[in-house]
């Protein structure tokens, strides 16, 4: 089953950062659709170059975030940011290198969607109880 969309578990209490998780299920759910009604390979590639900018500005806000508050996991956040963006770029990869294979959703599903969604409920939720401790 498919499950790019945004439920109200994924909601952290800080409202910059879940009005960008918001809007990144809803990209990851564009390109769900993209690939499994069999666009064009240039056109997924497209939306995963525009998905890792989106990605890289997100990031920087929690990251940021972190910094101001000195939280003490913010290496441990950023490596696994880092990770994030290397599963995007691999899969561009592969789609630059072999076309769309017939699996691409599945990949976007478990490499992208999943990784995102068990983030969001633990690292994310950690850093984000430590700072709404601290912020006005
Ligand atoms: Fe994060």
């Amino acid at each position: 089953m498919v499950m790019t969309r945004w439920n109200d578990e994924l909601n952290l209490g800080l409202e910059e950062i879940d009005n960008q998780h918001r809007a990144l299920f809803g990209k990851l759910e564009t390109l769900l659709d993209a690939c499994i009604s069999g666009r064009a390979a240039e056109e997924v590639i497209g939306m995963l170059a525009f998905l890792d900018d989106y990605v890289v500005v997100h990031f920087r806000t929690e990251e940021e975030l972190q910094e101001r508050f000195a939280y003490p996991g913010l290496p441990f956040h950023r490596q696994q940011h880092e990770q994030f963006r290397q599963r995007l770029a691999l899969l561009k990869e592969e789609m630059t290198k072999e076309g769309k294979g017939s699996d691409v959703a599945l990949q976007v599903n478990e490499m992208l969607v999943d990784w995102l969604r068990n983030h969001i409920l633990t690292v994310d939720k950690e850093a984000t109880l430590f700072l709404s401790d601290r912020l006005p």
